[in-house]
């Protein structure tokens, strides 16, 4: 087994670099907007690195494959579910963000400790309290600078989804109701009044160019001596 990482030591400071994260629920246009700020942050020289979650690393990979799968004849419980999302980030900090973020990157991550106080939180109705608690565990002091909210009518978020997938089946998380979906937004809005100053809501519902140049425009407002240059 290969060596952990334990000399990153998440207490610390978070480095030069700039962290950035997409939330959202399903279909809301988080990995379509990941993909434009990174093609668009690229083009301009920045140096920048995309993750998404659960994912980013060989463990974390194994782990989307686990909380996909459909064909478990007993559904994982809400608290085993958390778990595995939770040892996905905890590896994703120490492998890439942290390092990434002592080098100075920009760094874009589709889903972060968010989702998980609006997944297990606000609609499997875990404690808020010890999501808190467990997700400090995992990521320390590695908080994003900045998180945008893609806030979506589910049912669009639905529609958009199966227009996407065409004949591919829905994983998990995707069979589940509007009214699961419904709560998971508002989880998301109740999280953002929690912290304004880290959360970006934007209206999903407007067309993908749009939705990017306010994303970009924001950044180049909050990051200006980085941003502004390029
Ligand atoms: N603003 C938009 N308007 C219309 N369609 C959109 C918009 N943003 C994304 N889409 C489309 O909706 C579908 C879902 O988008 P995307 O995969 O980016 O969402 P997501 O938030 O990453 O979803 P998931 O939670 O399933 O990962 C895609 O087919 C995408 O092209
Ligand atoms: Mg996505």
């Amino acid at each position: 087994m290969p060596e952990a990482h334990k000399s990153l030591d998440t207490s610390t400071e978070m480095g030069n670099g700039i962290f950035i994260t997409f939330e959202g629920s399903e279909g809301a246009g988080k990995s379509t907007q990941v993909r434009l700020l990174t093609e668009h942050l690229r083009k301009t020289g920045l140096p920048v690195l995309t993750l998404r979650e659960p994912g980013g690393t060989e463990l974390g990979e194994e782990i989307r494959t686990l909380v996909r799968r459909v064909d478990f004849a007993e559904a994982p419980c809400a608290e085993a579910e958390l778990l595995l999302f939770l040892a996905s980030r905890a590896q994703l900090v120490r492998e890439e963000i942290l390092p990434a973020l002592h080098n100075g990157m920009v760094v874009i991550c589709d889903r972060y400790c968010d989702s998980s106080i609006a997944y297990q939180g606000a609609a499997r109705s875990l404690s808020l309290e010890q999501i808190g608690s467990i997700n400090a565990f995992a990521i320390g002091k590695c908080v994003p600078d900045i998180t945008f909210l893609l806030d979506l009518d589910p049912l669009e978020g639905l529609r958009r989804i199966r227009l996407r997938h065409g004949s591919e089946a829905d994983d998990r998380m995707e069979r589940e109701s509007v009214a699961f979906f419904e709560k998971v937004r508002n989880g998301y809005r109740k999280l953002a009044q929690v912290e304004p100053a880290r959360f970006v809501i934007l209206d999903a519902h407007k067309p993908v160019e749009m939705v990017h140049e306010k994303i970009y425009d924001l950044l180049c407002q909050r990051f200006g001596t980085t941003f502004k240059n390029h």
